[in-house]
């Protein structure tokens, strides 16, 4: 297989992240089978797609005649049959529990074509173990998105013990042609990799406000206004390669050792958090949400509007919308 042979799309599982690979691979003029169990949660779907849809409207991303196309090109089913036949490409976003997972991958390979590549979206449960029900173990892979999948190009690839690499390469080209930018990891590691730099930096901000040196809202100020800037324009080994000056990032290492080893030293290696931390967090949060504009967000829903704004906006700058 080819991946100009994948003309359909069936995303199984049209929750919060189904619902958005959906729109994802509709914007990219593939045909998707948007697949859920009941019709509630496919009703729940449509109108999310439909909002996220207004939302590259109002940022001049599509125009009124391509959202049209683009819901028309998104077919909602309880069928799976109806979903997957067809389908070369699978993204599985069901609940994240190994039983309703074996039972979705039982379901999938009945209908499916046996080459068709079928990518989970699980956060953190291992594909070998979601596979070992399979018929055909080889072409399941881990297709992990970050939230909201339309918007967001990352995707970590991982692969289980019996995934083949050609499978993984394949799986690797079609999400870059549409307009991902997949990872492969090379080994299992619990959290992939942006789950566990998002934790490394969360564990240093718990550390931070509980022995007092800041709070919440100033902490979440320091990553907005200061390296938060530069890691949406390039990662941090390239912001150290510049920080580095003409040593690079090497110099900069081998300059500041001593005085990184004096922080990592004082630094937090818990290794789990502490039980009061989230009200800490949660109230650090209330009180930050007070303190902010309503024009950049000052409660859960206008705070969701200004970050998928802003995450236009730098998207546009990457060229990837
Ligand atoms: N929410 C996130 O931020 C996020 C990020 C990355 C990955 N994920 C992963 O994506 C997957 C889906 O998460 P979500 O947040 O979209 O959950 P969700 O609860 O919003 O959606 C899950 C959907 O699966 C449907 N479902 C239930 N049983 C099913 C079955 N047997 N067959 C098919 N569909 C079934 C539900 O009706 C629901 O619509 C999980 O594996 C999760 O770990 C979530």
């Amino acid at each position: 297989m080819k991946v100009s042979d994948i003309k359909k799309v069936a995303c199984v599982g049209s929750g919060v992240i189904g619902y958005s690979f959906a729109v994802s691979f509709a914007l990219k003029k593939l045909e998707v089978s948007l697949y859920d169990i009941n019709q509630e949660a496919l009703d729940l779907a449509k109108m999310r797609v439909h909002t996220s849809l207004e939302l590259l409207i109002k940022n001049n991303i599509i125009s009124e005649q391509e959202r049209e196309e683009i819901e028309n090109r998104i077919h909602y089913t309880t069928s799976m049959e109806e979903a997957v036949t067809g389908a070369l490409f699978i993204q599985e976003s069901g609940p994240e529990h190994y039983d309703v997972k074996h039972e979705i991958v039982k379901e999938i390979e009945e209908y499916a074509d046996k080459d068709a590549i079928i990518a989970s979206s699980t956060s953190g449960l291992l594909i070998t173990e979601i596979a070992k029900v399979a018929k055909y173990p080889e072409r399941f892979i881990g297709g992990h998105p970050y939230n909201p999948p339309h918007l967001i190009p990352l995707i970590e690839i991982t692969k289980g013990e019996k995934t083949t690499e050609e499978n993984v390469q394949l799986a690797k080209e079609f999400y870059i042609s549409v307009g991902k930018e997949p990872v492969v990891l090379q080994k299992e590691a619990l959290g992939f990799i942006c789950n566990r730099l998002q934790m490394a930096l969360y564990r240093e901000v718990c550390e931070l406000v509980m022995r007092g040196v800041c709070t919440i809202e100033d902490a979440d100020k320091a990553v907005t206004f200061g390296p938060g800037i530069r890691w949406g324009i390039m990662g941090p080994s390239l912001v150290f390669q510049l920080g580095g000056g003409e040593g690079g990032v090497d110099g900069l290492m081998n300059h500041l050792h001593d005085s990184i080893t004096l922080w990592l030293n004082d630094m937090a290696d818990w290794k789990e958090f502490p039980p009061e931390f989230a009200k800490i967090a949660r109230d650090g949060v209330e009180e930050a949400m007070k303190n902010r504009p309503r024009e950049i967000g000052n409660d859960d829903v206008s705070l969701a509007a200004y970050r998928d704004d802003m995450l236009v906006a730098i998207l546009k700058l990457h060229n990837k919308l």
